[in-house]
């Protein structure tokens, strides 16, 4: 053992901002750091050849290991005040693991749907944490036949994306949480894995709601909802121009949370996306691979494959002119890699 002394007024002074906020950054004047942290936490991908500004929002080390939990603690609590005893979720995984915390902590009974070849480690949360767990040969939308029937039977009240109010308005908070963070201003683009597309509304919700406060102005950052070129149904209705998006059939991705064929709120992501000035598209596996790999072998971030798909989209738009040189871009890895299987290379 070594042991660093550290001087109490400098303790002080530094009052923990000096080096960044992480838990050992800003411990700073007690270990042995010479200048100052070469290498720190704080996730930033130097990408250089795009001559842009990266950011990564990295939602996987919120509680439940994803975003999910920021749409599902608001519906639990409003659920439980309105009384309701038994809920039911249609969910690539993330958000049922999510429910099954929240939900059965509040005394609620929670039946989860899963598509059947959902990650592994989704379906053993979801069934530590006590629901019951459906796995279901097809997709989400499978998945939410069931539970709509269900729910028409008495059985559960249906907590499905979009079918209740109150996940939208948890999930706004990555809009709030990121305007803070940038010192009440926004980016010039943002970078959302879409497949139901709660997180891209609610945040262009959010930004609305702040401009009303005065806390923001009018400027929005472009909107990219990222989507796989084997489930990609928003960026071929973008691209047709339709307000709405045809169910993609055959859906393939090794992104799960992606893997969405028809999506309840089409309509409001491809409003925000226009209103914006930003786009859909769409980035094959091979891409979202190379993205997964770049960003754990050049930045130590371990990313879902979904948070990788909007690295890979940021490529793109960069290549198609889509982002200028200088830009400030956000995107957010919605999960922890560790969730997923990993791939080996
Ligand atoms: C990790 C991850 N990213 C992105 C998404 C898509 O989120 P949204 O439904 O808000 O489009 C999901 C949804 O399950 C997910 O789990």
């Amino acid at each position: 053992m070594i042991e660093f002394a550290a001087s109490v007024d400098e303790v002080i002074n530094t009052s923990g901002t000096v080096f960044g906020n992480s838990s050992v950054t800003k411990r700073a004047p007690w270990l042995p750091v010479i200048k100052e942290f070469l290498i720190s936490r704080v996730p930033v991908l130097p990408e250089a050849s795009l001559d842009v500004r990266i950011e990564v929002k990295d939602e996987g080390r919120l509680p439940t290991g994803s975003f999910k939990a920021r749409g599902l603690v608001m519906a639990v609590n409003m659920a439980k005040a309105l009384g309701i005893t038994r809920m039911a979720i249609p969910t690539n995984g993330n958000a049922g693991a999510a429910l099954a915390a929240y939900g059965v902590r509040a005394g609620i009974e929670v039946h989860c749907f899963c598509p059947a070849d959902t990650s592994e480690a989704n379906l053993r949360e979801i069934v530590l944490q006590g629901a019951q767990l459906t796995r279901v040969d097809g997709m989400i939308d499978d998945c939410g036949k069931l539970v709509a029937a269900g729910e028409r039977e008495g059985r559960w009240f249906s907590i499905a994306t979009l079918r209740e109010p109150y996940r939208i308005e948890g999930k706004k908070t990555m809009g709030l949480e990121l305007a803070e963070q940038l010192g009440w201003t926004v980016p010039d683009a943002i970078f959302y894995p879409t497949g139901g597309g709660t997180g891209l509304i609610g945040m262009w919700k959010a930004f609305d709601e702040l401009q009303a406060l005065g806390w923001i102005g009018a400027r929005r950052p472009r909107m990219f909802a990222v989507q796989a070129t084997g489930c990609a149904p928003i960026v071929r209705a973008f691209e047709r121009g339709e307000e709405f998006a045809e169910r993609w059939a055959n859906a393939a991705t090794q992104a799960h949370g992606i893997r969405v064929p028809a999506a309840l709120g089409d309509f409001l992501i491809l409003r925000a996306v226009r209103a914006s000035g930003g786009a859909a598209i769409a980035v094959d596996e091979d891409a979202i691979a190379s993205a997964w790999r770049d960003a754990g072998q050049h930045d130590g971030l371990l990313l879902c494959p979904e948070g990788a798909a909007t690295l890979a989209g940021a490529r793109l738009a960069r290549q198609q002119g889509l982002i200028a040189p200088g830009e400030h871009v956000v995107l957010f890895n919605c999960a922890s890699g560790y969730k997923y299987p990993l791939p080996v290379w």
